[in-house]
């Protein structure tokens, strides 16, 4: 597997006159094609880091390395168009007038001739199901459905690197989960890495792997089945909780961590035997 993201001895604080760092020493890498996720409670440097490895603030000591360019060599800012990022908060992301207009603004930035751009676009909003709201106007769109046009607008640049710092948390459960299964096939089938900043333990377990940032510190990394095994101060997914609670009840589970898939066919082969 080829790392894509290299992270090496991380540091930083917003402050310099203060002594506690926002990041510690923080070091990780992301293969090619993986999904990791970033969980942590609120303050812990998510976001900040997630603005980092997008060269939005520059790091006090240690480098980050993506697509083998250092993040912050003023020479590569070009570099970065491969790179997607979508906030937690998308009323500060949108430019157009239209919805349209609003996700074609990063291909105009790159110069793609018309017609590419008018293809991309739609194929990118449909994706997102926001085919239908093409023409309206993006302040106007409810919670949700901006977060889906800045994830249009994302997709449409084809990034090999996708970050989403809480991108799904408007969405309603149904949406978060349809939007989440097309954007893991979009990224199997064309070999896309992301960085998943969420708070949603479901989507989390989705995830390849979960790093935990604790007070700006790495303080776990592993497989979901590993963190929702161990970490016992985590709100585990909703399959995990349900076997749980099957347990305490007297049905019969095995003890290690499933997925929702695994629980589905489980409870399948349940009822067939009942
Ligand atoms: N622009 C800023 N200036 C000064 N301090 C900041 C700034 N942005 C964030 N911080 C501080 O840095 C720390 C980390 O913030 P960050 O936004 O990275 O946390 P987070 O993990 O994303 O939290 P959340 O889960 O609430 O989104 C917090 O203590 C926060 O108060
Ligand atoms: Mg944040």
């Amino acid at each position: 597997m080829k790392p894509i993201v290299k992270v090496k001895n991380l540091t930083f604080k917003y402050d310099k006159r203060i002594e506690e760092e926002t990041l510690s020493d923080l070091s990780f890498t992301v293969n090619q094609g993986e999904w990791l996720a970033v969980i942590g409670h609120n303050g812990s440097g998510k976001s900040t880091l997630a603005k980092l490895l997008v060269g939005l603030l520059e790091p006090e000591e240690g480098s980050i390395c993506i697509a083998g360019l250092n993040v912050n060599d003023t020479m590569n800012r070009n570099g970065r168009s491969h790179i997607g990022l979508v906030f937690q908060n998308p009323e500060n992301q949108f430019i157009g007038t239209t919805v349209e207009d609003d996700v074609a603004f990063g291909l105009e930035n790159i110069n793609m001739p018309y017609e590419e751009m008018v293809k991309r676009i739609g194929k990118a909003l449909k994706l997102v199901d926001m085919y239908e709201f093409r023409s309206h106007d993006p302040s106007r769109l409810s919670g949700g459905q901006k977060q889906r046009v800045a994830i249009a607008g994302m997709l449409a640049l084809k990034p090999s690197l996708i970050i989403l710092d809480e991108a799904l948390v408007m969405l309603d459960p149904k949406s978060r989960r349809e939007l989440l299964s097309t954007l893991q096939h979009l990224i199997k089938t064309e070999n896309i890495t992301v960085i998943s900043i969420t708070h949603d333990m479901n989507e989390a377990a989705s995830a390849d792997r979960i790093m935990i940032l604790e007070k700006g510190r790495i303080v776990k990394s592993g497989s979901p089945s590993l963190i929702f095994e161990e970490q016992l101060d985590l709100q585990p997914p909703f399959a995990e909780r349900l076997k749980r609670e099957l347990i305490t009840r007297g049905g019969e589970f095995p003890e290690n961590y499933m997925t929702e898939e695994e629980m589905v066919r489980r409870l399948c082969n349940y009822c067939l035997i009942v």
